[in-house]
């Protein structure tokens, strides 16, 4: 979703801004703009578009400015032209902000300022923040103050930096509900939503908490809550390198991160598997051992892939602790007023940390009393630090608008939380030493499943004009067959639906005909023998079958026109060698239509609004 940067210090702002941009528009945007101060004066240019059309108007124009902010918009409010993209300014000119988030309350605030004669010039929410904090300006002649009293009056979310040629040497940031972070680096400071943006120029960065704001200058910085009172904030330190943020020779970030698969799975469990106790250590869980030890039901709350995990996780959870699992989607369990009991455990996978959703889902938990875990990828966002205890997946930064290696990394981390109260509630030491085993040996056989990204690209090119598919899977592998459909609909915008194999027959079967390509996730497992009756309802329908089989099989193939194979582990840990196959058939689909891979039309990496 939207991107902000902004920046204070000895470089030119502009060159600062455009680099943080850049590294910036994975999360999907659809229009860019900048503000710099030069000579005192507001200097603004936005335009409709890519990055590249923004740096084209901004072309063989000097700028020499020390103190700047930038946006990448992803429209909510009016549509995504020149003028609806930030930064937006207050009616005099001389206030401007970029904005993330939503202000519900805008249409009260802007009948307010329209009675007293101001006036806008674009569609959006964030235009009536920009004129409401001018309005204010012009009362107490104070910038901080005027932008701490406009929140206050402000329903919804923000991330927001304010820059005024009134105090030109000073840039005031704000946060609730929308991420925000401050690199603190030698002389300089620079403001982001998300520290990719951030860490070309320093890695020891604050994060601001919600409702609290920051005042950067060229002497320093200070931190108050809205309420004004004033913060202690320490410093962290970003450990990831800035290689991985690049592509590193691979055509898209969606490529390089699947084949970055082997070494994810390995940092998910490195340090935390017991391999010879046949247990785990997770110490981020210490905390709330004994409450999971005790506890009667965990329910998980997530979106999109990271609810694909969950419902993994849900089987897995079940089958190793004896315990009731429920899934739900976070934007139902938010506004359900769902039954939870103090003794519940609720967890929130999300890679980014900062999906609106989950957020909510997880304070709603928090309020009925529940232990309230993390399964987070991104180091210090809001799910991870509103949660009562977690564990971080360690998956590095992913780029690819499709989720891929969060994925497998979150299925490793929750087969390692299974194990761990597995352990402590019964499961035997010969069963331990069984499942941590079989996990250690994950990475190599992943490295195996890579190797038939060949064959996976052949097959792309036979069915990438199909206009459907369908994926299916069970137990452990149907999340594998919701999740490689919706890998293919994300970005190659074909329609594909993933259902249990066995729900086929209760009408997803009408659909199958000679042009219907069929996946199958057909591993070898108790249930196998019937997901080949499946399959053979589909070939008797005249449609294709794609099957991912468990090596060795050789029987399928007198069932499936095409078969992928992949080393043989036990059941439950499939779904992190299975998923592999789908995601290589969505992503050589999806190149071979040409579409844009890393950022497909519409979709935003993380969604910080409803
Ligand atoms: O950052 P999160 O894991 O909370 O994001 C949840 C979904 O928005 C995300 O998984 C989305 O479905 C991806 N585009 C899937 O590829």
């Amino acid at each position: 979703m939207c991107g902000i940067v902004g920046y204070i210090g000895r470089q030119k702002a502009i060159n600062v801004l455009i680099d943080g941009l850049e590294r910036l528009e994975y999360r999907g945007y659809d229009s860019a703009g900048i503000t710099v101060i030069e000579n005192n004066q507001l200097f603004t240019r936005k335009k409709a578009g890519k990055v590249s059309d923004l740096k084209k108007i901004l072309d063989g124009i000097e700028l020499k400015s020390n103190i700047g902010i930038a946006h990448t918009r992803w429209a909510t409010h009016g549509e995504p032209n020149d003028k609806n993209a930030h930064p937006h300014s207050d009616n005099s000119g001389n206030i401007v902000i970029v904005h993330n988030g939503i202000i519900e309350n805008y249409k009260a605030i802007k009948k307010t300022l329209t009675d007293k004669g101001y006036f806008f010039r674009s569609d959006t929410d964030s235009e009536i923040l920009a004129v409401f904090i001018g309005y204010i300006y012009n009362k107490v002649k104070d910038l901080e103050e005027a932008v701490r009293l406009a929140l206050s009056e402000v329903d919804g979310t923000f991330g927001l930096v304010v820059l005024s040629s009134y105090e030109p040497d000073k840039m005031i940031a704000a946060r609730r509900g929308s991420p925000m972070v401050c690199g603190v680096g030698e002389n300089e400071y620079i403001l982001a939503s998300d520290t990719s943006a951030i860490i070309k120029h320093t890695r020891n960065v604050i994060y601001l908490s919600d409702n609290e704001m920051i005042t950067l200058s060229y002497n320093g910085i200070q931190t108050k809550t809205i309420d004004n009172q004033i913060t202690d904030n320490q410093i962290h330190h970003i450990d990831f390198e800035i290689s991985q943020i690049e592509k590193g020779g691979f055509e898209h970030f969606m490529l390089k991160e699947i084949f970055e698969q082997a070494q994810t799975v390995q940092d998910a469990f490195r340090g935390r598997l017991q391999v010879n106790e046949g247990t785990v250590r997770l110490g981020g869980l210490r905390s709330v051992a004994e409450v999971l030890k005790n506890a009667k039901r965990i329910i998980f709350t997530a979106c999109g892939t990271s609810w694909h995990s969950a419902l993994v996780g849900e089987y897995i959870i079940e089958n190793l602790c004896n315990i009731s699992v429920e899934v739900e989607y976070a934007s139902e369990f938010r506004y359900r007023n769902p039954v939870i009991y103090p003794d519940d455990v609720v967890i929130a996978i999300s890679q980014s940390g900062e999906t609106a959703d989950t957020l909510a889902a997880l304070r709603e938990a928090k309020k009925k009393s529940a232990t309230v875990l993390g399964v987070v990828n991104v180091v210090g966002s809001s799910i991870a630090r509103d949660t009562d205890a977690g564990v971080y997946i360690h998956a590095g930064p992913e780029i690819g608008v499709a989720s891929t290696k969060a994925f497998t990394s979150q299925l490793t981390v929750l087969i390692l939380i299974a194990i761990y109260i597995g352990r402590m509630r019964g499961i035997s030491l010969p069963d331990g030493l069984k499942l941590t085993q079989a996990l250690s040996e994950l990475p190599k056989k992943i490295e195996e499943v890579l190797k038939t990204a060949d064959d996976i690209k052949a097959i792309a090119k036979e069915y990438c004009n199909a206009r459907n598919f369908l994926y299916l899977g069970r137990g452990y592998n149907f999340p594998v067959a919701l999740e490689g459909a919706l890998k293919l609909k994300e970005i190659s915008y074909i329609h594909a639906e993933g259902y249990p194999a066995a729900e086929m027959k209760h009408g997803p079967i009408a659909l199958i005909d000679e042009n219907m390509p069929v996946v199958f996730i057909a591993t070898k497992d108790e249930i196998y023998d019937k997901v080949i009756s499946n399959i053979e309802e589909v070939k008797a329908r005249k449609g294709k079958v794609i099957a991912i089989a468990t090596e060795g099989d050789e029987q399928i193939k007198q069932y499936a026109n095409h078969v992928i194979y992949i080393p043989e582990t036990i059941p439950m840990l499939t779904p992190i060698l299975s998923v592999i196959p789908l995601q290589l058939l969505a992503y050589y689909i999806a190149v071979e239509l040409g579409c844009n891979v890393d950022q497909p039309r519409n979709l935003a990496k993380s969604v910080t609004v409803e």
